[in-house]
C-alpha cells in the first residue's frame, strides 16, 4: 500500500488570505488568462495556485500513527504550518504570479515533499524522488488550475468535452513552452522600429506574443484594403454643423466611425401604419457622460419618421431614457400612434421575417472622445450592401432560460450577426489562413526547419509554428464575435459597446451596436491582439503542457496523476450551448490545422454534465444524468489518479444552496453524496470566496462563498461499516484537534475567519463519516450526509460552549445576556439573576466596564462606547469580554497596528479573545445580527495582521518574518 503523507490542505489553509487575493484578482485585467478568450465562470489564478500548492505538500504534523517527525509537538507543527501559509501568502499576490524568486521557493517546497514521500515508498514503482507526478484537471474549462499546476513547476495536462475549451487551454500550457526561447520571424509594421534584442532576449513566449502582433497588424491592414469600403469615414460638412457647434472645429474633416447603433423595428399593429416599420428602442440615450450628453430625438413626419442627434442635456432626461418603451420592463409603443406593440406581436413579426433595422446614430472617433452624428441614407445604404459569403447555419438551442433571440425568429448563430458583421469576421477568418502560410514561409526563411508537421500532430517546425501563431490570431477574431454581433448594445455611461455574455446567457436586444473592426477603437481586432499578447508575455511557457479533448467519464489521461478539477455546477452553465456562438468561428478559422477537434459541426452536446432539463426532457431525467455521469466521472479519478496525493474538486456554490444554518443543502447535500459514493473519503472542505470582504455578511454567512473546495482521498475497499455510537465518539475526539489546526492552534494564528469556519469545519468531521463504508443507525439503515452533517455541527457547537467554560466569570454573564438582549436594554432584576448564577453581580460588571446600569435597567455596552485611554495593564478587572471588544474598538478606530499595540499588553489572553470572538460571531449569525458578526469577523479576519503589528511592536521586525521563507 502507498504510504501517502497528510497535505497541507487536509489541516489548514489561511483562507482568508487566499479569498482577499481572489477578490482583489476580479478586478484585473492586464495579462489575466480571462482576456485570452472568455470562459464562463473561471476560478480565480490565486484560488487554484493556493489550493495546489496546500495540495502537494505536506502537513508538518505528520501522518499519524507513523511518527514521521519524531520529537516535534502540536506547537512545531503549528510553526512550520506558518512558515508555508507565508509562502501562500506571497504567492496569491497578483503581483507575484511571475515572481521567480518566490515561485522556485515554492517549487521546491513540493519537491521536498514528494522526495519524503518517495523515502517512505522506497522501492515502489513510480517513486522517483527527482521525477514529480504530472498533473491532471479533466474538467479544465478556462484552464486556470493546470496553467497553475505549470506554474508551480508540473507538467500539465488539461481535458475537456468542449473544443473551444481545448483550444484555451492549448493556448495556455501547450503552445507557449514548445516554442518558448525563439525570436519572432514575422514583418515588422509600418512605422515601428525593430527590435534590438538579440536572440537570448527573447524570454518565454516574449517572441511568439511578438508574432502575434506581427501578423495582427498585417491582417488589419489587409483587412481595410479588403472590407474597408465597407467601413466609410464620415466626411463633416458645414450644413451638419449648423445647429453642433461642438462639430464647428472639424468641418472638413473625415472622421472614422467607431460604431453604428441600430434599432430593431417591427410593423406597427396600428392598422393606420401597418405599412410602417416602427423602431423597437429601449433608450435614447446616446452619452449620460457629464457635459458630455447626447442623445437621438426621433422626428415625426406623417407616416414617416427620421433620428436627429442631438446634444447636450435633454429636457426630458426620463422620457428619453425610455425609448419607444412602454416604461421599464415594458414592451414598446408605436412610435407613430402611441398604440401598444406587445412582445406577442414582436414574436410574431420577428418569425415571420418581418423583424428589420434603422440605422439611429453613428460614433465618430474626435480629437477628444466620441462624437455622435445623425444617420444618412447613405450610411444605412452602404451597410446594406455588403453581402456575406457564408453564415454559420448552427441552430441555437431550445432553451428559451439562457437563449432569447429564437422567440423573436433569429434562429441560427448566423442570425445573431448583421450581414456587414458576417463579411467582416469571414474576412478576418480567412486572414488567419493566410496569415499562417505568411508566419510559414517566414520561419523557413528565418531558418526554422520544416518538416511539414502540424501543431496537431506534434510538430515542432516552421508549419507547428504557424498553427500556433494562427491559434491567437483566431481567438483575436473570436474577441471581436464577442463585441461584433446584433446582440452588443451601447453603454451609455462609458460611451463604448457592451460584450455579449455578460451573463451566461444570450439575451435578445432591441437597439444595437455595430463595431468598426478596422478602427483603434471599442470592438477593434487589434484590440483583441493586444490583450491575446499582454496574456502571452505573462504565461509560464515552461514544462511540458498538453491538452486534449475527453470527456471526464472515461478519460484515462488521470493516470497517476495528481488531480484538481473544477467540474460543472449542475445546471448553472450550458458550456456547450454558450459556447457554439465561438466554436463556429473559430472552426471556420481552424479546423483546416485540427481536423479531429473541430470535425462536428457544433460543439459535442450529449455527454456534457449539466442538468439541463431542456436537453433531458424534464428536470428530473436531467437531474438524474447530471448525478449518475457526475459519480462515473468521480469513480474515475478515484480509480485513476495519483494515491500520494489527495484530490481537490471545486464545488460551486449557488445561493440556492445556503439555509439560513449556513452548511447544509440538498444540492450540496447530493454532491457531496456522488463523491462518497464514487469511493472518495473527504477529508477537508474550505469555502472560497471571491466577493469582497465587506460584503462577506451581507445577509447571513456563506451566502457569498462562491464554491467549495473539497479534499478526497481514496477510500480503502475494505473500510468497515460502524455503527453511529461509534462515528459519534470518533468526532468528538477527532473534530476538536481538527478545529483548533484551523483557528490557528494555542499560539494564535488564525488563518479562518469566523464566516467561513463552519463550511471549513465541514471537512474533518466528513472525513471520519466518509472513511467508512457506512454508518448504520440504529435500525439497520445507513446514516445520510444530511444527518452526519447534523451531529458535525453539534460537536462543533460543543467545541466552543467548552472553550466558554473556560472563561471568567463577567464574560460568561456578557455571553448569556448577550445572548438573549444583544446590545438592548432590560430589566435590572433580570440581570441580577443571572450575574448571581453566574458568580459575579452586576455592580461588578459595572466596574469592569462592560455594562451601563440606570433607571432599574442594563445594557451591554457596544465596542464604539468603550474608553479610548483604556490600559489593560492597569485595569485591575478585565474579563475577556472587555478585551475584546476594546480590540474591535482599535482595529476600528486605529487599524491593526493600534490592535496589535493593545494585543501585546495583553498577549496572554490572545488565545480567549480569538475563542470568544468565534463563539460571538457564530451567535451572532445564528440570530441574523449581521452588524454584530461583521466585527467579530474582521477581527478575526485582521488576526494576523494584529499579531504581526504586535510581533512588531515587540520589535521583530517585518524583514525577520520574512527570511523565514527562505528557510
Ligand atoms: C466549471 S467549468 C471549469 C472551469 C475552469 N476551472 C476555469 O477556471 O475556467 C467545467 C467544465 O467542464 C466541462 N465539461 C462538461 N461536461 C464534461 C464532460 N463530460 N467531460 C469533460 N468535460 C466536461 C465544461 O465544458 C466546462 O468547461
Amino acid at each position: 500500500m502507498v504510504k501517502a503523507p497528510k497535505k497541507l490542505i487536509e489541516v489548514a489553509l489561511p483562507l482568508d488570505d487566499i479569498n482577499a487575493a481572489a477578490a482583489r484578482e476580479k478586478s484585473i485585467r492586464h495579462g489575466h488568462p480571462s482576456t485570452l478568450h472568455l470562459w464562463w465562470a473561471r476560478r480565480p489564478l490565486a484560488a487554484a495556485r493556493a489550493v495546489l500548492f496546500a495540495q502537494l505538500v505536506n502537513d508538518p504534523g505528520g501522518e499519524r500513527g507513523w511518527g514521521k517527525y519524531p520529537g516535534q509537538t502540536k506547537e512545531d507543527a503549528q510553526k512550520e504550518r506558518e512558515r508555508l501559509f507565508a509562502i501562500i501568502r506571497e504567492l496569491v499576490k497578483w503581483e507575484n504570479t511571475n515572481n521567480e524568486e518566490l515561485l522556485e521557493i515554492a517549487r521546491e517546497e513540493i519537491r521536498k515533499s514528494w522526495r519524503e514521500t518517495c523515502e517512505l515508498n522506497k522501492g515502489k514503482p513510480g517513486f522517483d524522488p527527482d521525477k514529480l507526478p504530472a498533473f491532471h484537471d479533466p474538467f479544465a474549462g478556462g484552464g486556470a488550475i493546470p496553467l497553475e499546476a505549470q506554474r508551480l513547476g508540473l507538467e500539465a495536462y488539461a481535458s475537456d468535452l468542449n473544443p473551444v475549451a481545448v483550444m484555451i487551454n492549448k493556448a495556455m500550457i501547450e503552445i507557449p513552452p514548445k516554442f518558448a526561447g525563439k525570436a519572432p520571424v514575422g514583418p515588422i509594421p509600418d512605422g515601428e522600429q525593430a527590435d534590438t534584442r538579440g536572440e537570448g532576449g527573447w524570454t518565454g513566449a516574449k517572441g511568439l506574443a511578438k508574432d502575434v502582433r506581427r501578423y495582427g497588424h498585417w491582417m488589419r491592414k489587409e483587412a481595410e484594403k479588403r472590407i474597408g469600403h465597407l467601413y466609410h469615414k464620415v466626411k463633416i460638412t458645414k450644413d451638419m454643423a449648423k445647429e453642433r457647434p461642438d462639430l464647428e472645429g472639424y468641418v472638413g474633416r473625415e472622421l472614422t466611425v467607431i460604431a453604428w447603433l441600430w434599432a430593431r423595428t417591427v410593423k406597427s399593429p396600428n392598422p393606420a401604419y401597418a405599412h410602417v416599420d416602427v423602431p423597437l428602442v429601449s433608450n435614447f440615450m446616446l452619452s449620460t457622460k457629464k457635459g458630455k450628453e447626447a442623445y437621438v430625438e426621433p422626428v415625426v413626419e406623417g407616416d414617416s419618421y427620421r433620428f436627429e442627434v442631438r446634444v447636450g442635456k435633454p429636457q426630458d432626461v426620463v422620457a428619453v431614457k425610455k425609448g419607444t418603451t412602454a416604461g421599464k420592463r415594458k414592451a414598446f409603443v408605436c412610435l407613430l400612434s402611441s398604440v401598444p406593440v406587445d412582445y406577442n406581436h414582436i414574436r410574431t413579426e420577428g418569425k415571420a421575417g418581418r423583424m428589420s433595422s434603422r440605422l439611429m446614430a453613428v460614433v465618430a472617433e474626435g480629437d477628444r472622445g466620441r462624437i455622435y452624428l445623425s444617420p444618412t441614407s447613405e450610411m444605412e445604404r452602404i451597410a446594406h450592401s455588403a453581402e456575406p459569403s457564408w453564415k454559420p447555419e448552427a441552430k441555437l438551442p431550445d432553451n428559451p432560460r439562457d437563449f432569447k433571440t429564437p422567440n423573436y425568429g433569429l434562429t441560427t448563430f448566423g442570425d445573431l450577426f448583421t450581414p456587414r458583421q458576417l463579411v467582416a469576421l469571414n474576412t478576418f477568418s480567412d486572414l488567419v489562413q493566410e496569415a499562417r502560410e505568411r508566419v510559414i514561409a517566414d520561419a523557413k526563411r528565418t531558418g526554422w526547419h520544416d518538416d511539414g508537421v502540424g501543431l496537431d500532430a506534434g510538430g515542432t517546425g516552421a508549419t507547428a509554428y504557424g498553427d500556433a501563431v494562427a491559434v491567437y490570431l483566431a481567438f483575436a477574431v473570436n474577441k471581436i464575435v464577442d463585441r461584433g454581433c446584433s446582440i452588443c448594445s451601447w453603454d451609455s455611461s462609458r460611451s463604448s459597446i457592451r460584450n455579449v455574455f455578460a451573463r451566461q446567457a444570450i439575451p435578445m436586444t432591441w437597439d444595437f451596436v455595430e463595431a468598426n473592426p478596422i478602427s483603434e477603437s471599442t470592438g477593434n481586432y487589434l484590440g483583441g491582439i493586444y490583450w491575446a499578447c499582454e496574456v502571452l508575455k505573462n504565461l509560464p511557457s515552461k514544462n511540458y503542457g498538453y491538452a486534449d479533448q475527453e470527456n471526464a467519464q472515461n478519460q484515462k489521461t488521470s493516470h497517476d496523476k495528481i488531480v484538481s478539477t473544477d467540474p460543472p455546477y449542475y445546471d448553472n452553465i450550458g458550456y456547450a450551448d454558450l459556447s457554439d456562438f465561438f466554436y463556429v468561428w473559430v472552426r471556420r478559422a481552424l479546423s483546416a490545422y485540427f481536423p479531429v477537434l473541430f470535425s462536428t459541426i457544433a460543439v459535442p452536446k450529449a455527454e456534457e454534465l449539466v442538468a439541463s432539463p431542456y436537453r433531458h426532457d424534464g428536470k428530473d431525467n436531467a437531474e438524474r444524468y447530471f448525478m449518475n455521469g457526475m459519480k462515473q466521472a468521480m469513480a474515475n479519478l478515484v480509480q485513476r489518479s495519483h494515491e500520494a496525493y489527495p484530490t481537490t474538486i471545486y464545488y460551486a456554490f449557488k445561493q440556492s444552496d445556503t439555509q439560513s444554518t449556513g452548511t447544509s443543502s440538498t444540492g450540496w447535500e447530493s454532491f457531496l453524496e456522488a463523491v462518497i459514493q464514487s469511493g472518495y473519503l473527504i477529508a477537508g472542505t474550505w469555502p472560497m470566496r471571491t466577493e469582497l470582504g465587506n460584503r462577506m455578511i451581507g445577509s447571513g454567512t456563506n451566502v457569498l462563498a462562491s464554491s467549495i473546495v473539497l479534499v478526497c482521498r481514496k477510500r480503502d475497499e475494505s473500510a468497515p461499516s460502524i455503527p453511529r455510537r461509534q462515528f459519534l465518539r470518533e468526532l468528538k475526539e477527532e473534530l476538536p484537534e481538527a478545529l483548533e489546526a484551523m483557528i490557528g492552534g494555542k499560539k494564535g494564528a488564525s488563518p479562518i475567519a469566523p464566516v467561513d469556519l463552519a463550511q471549513a469545519a465541514i471537512g474533518p468531521g466528513m472525513a471520519v463519516f466518509s472513511r467508512y463504508s457506512g454508518i448504520i443507525e440504529a435500525d439497520g439503515s445507513k446514516m445520510s450526509v444530511h444527518d452526519a452533517l447534523i451531529q458535525i455541527n453539534k460537536v462543533i457547537d460543543e467545541f466552543f460552549n467548552e472553550a466558554e467554560g473556560d472563561m471568567d466569570s463577567d464574560t460568561r454573564f456578557c455571553i448569556d445576556w448577550f445572548m438573549q438582549y444583544g446590545f438592548k436594554q432590560a430589566e435590572y432584576g433580570q440581570a441580577d439573576v443571572l450575574a448571581r448564577a453566574k458568580g459575579t453581580t452586576v455592580e461588578g460588571l459595572a466596574v469592569a466596564g462592560v455594562v451601563e446600569t440606570g433607571g432599574g435597567k442594563v445594557r451591554l455596552l457596544k465596542f464604539e462606547e468603550y474608553p479610548e485611554n483604556w490600559d489593560p495593564e492597569k485595569d485591575t478587572r478585565t474579563p475577556t469580554w472587555e478585551a475584546l471588544h476594546q480590540l474591535i474598538r482599535a482595529l476600528r478606530s486605529g487599524g491593526e497596528a493600534e490592535a496589535g499595540l493593545l494585543l501585546k499588553k495583553m498577549a496572554e489572553r490572545t488565545e480567549s479573545i480569538r475563542q470568544l470572538a468565534y463563539r460571538l460571531y457564530t451567535l451572532c449569525e445564528r440570530k441574523g445580527w449581521a452588524e454584530e458578526a461583521r466585527a467579530y469577523n474582521e477581527l478575526i479576519a485582521s488576526w494576523h495582521g494584529t499579531i504581526e503589528a504586535a510581533d512588531q511592536a515587540l520589535g521583530k521586525s517585518r524583514e525577520a518574518k520574512q527570511l523565514t521563507l527562505d528557510m
